[in-house]
């Protein structure tokens, strides 16, 4: 029972584009009792942030406000099938560091740039940790 409602949970935050397709009959109770993870939820507030400094970049607008609860992943919760390993501290200083550099307006580096390199960290990281997501995540590259 515990094992099922892990692999369900597994397939919905990380898998979900393909778990949609072999969801199957028996384990439609346990999705129904999927609760994300403090973290699945703060992931989903970093895409939309993320998503807002594509719009201004692309608007032309430069961003300036740095948006202080992108740090919560240093303290959110994972699933309970996760855990915080080196790795994924290695690249959560990575991620943030990078994400600074997109609010420093003395940088030479094209703001695009800076912005796609965030992106791109966002993908390493869950090609280690979560591959589900990345197709949406590649969705926020600045051509
Ligand atoms: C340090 C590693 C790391 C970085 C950097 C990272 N993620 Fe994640 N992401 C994860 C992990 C681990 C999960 C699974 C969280 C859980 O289930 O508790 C996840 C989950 C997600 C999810 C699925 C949430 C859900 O509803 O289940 C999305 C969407 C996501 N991340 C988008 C992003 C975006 C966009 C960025 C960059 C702005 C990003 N991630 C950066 C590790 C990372």
């Amino acid at each position: 029972m515990r094992i099922f409602l892990c692999i369900g949970i597994l397939f919905i935050s990380c898998n979900s584009e393909k778990q949609k397709i072999s969801e199957s009959e028996t384990s439609k109770k346990e999705y129904d009792m999927y609760v994300p993870s403090e973290m699945a939820t703060h992931m989903n507030r970093m895409f939309d942030i993320q998503e807002n400094i594509k719009n201004q970049i692309q608007s032309g607008i430069i961003p300036n406000e740095f948006p202080e609860e992108i740090l919560k992943i240093h303290t959110a919760k994972l699933s309970d099938f996760k855990e915080r390993n080196q790795n994924f501290e290695a690249f959560s200083h990575l991620f943030l560091e990078r994400f600074e550099l997109i609010f420093d307006t003395t940088s030479s580096v094209p703001l695009k740039q800076r912005y796609n390199d965030v992106v791109n960290l966002c993908i390493s990281c869950h090609q280690t940790e979560c591959t589900g997501p990345i197709p949406r995540i590649q969705k926020l590259i600045i051509k």
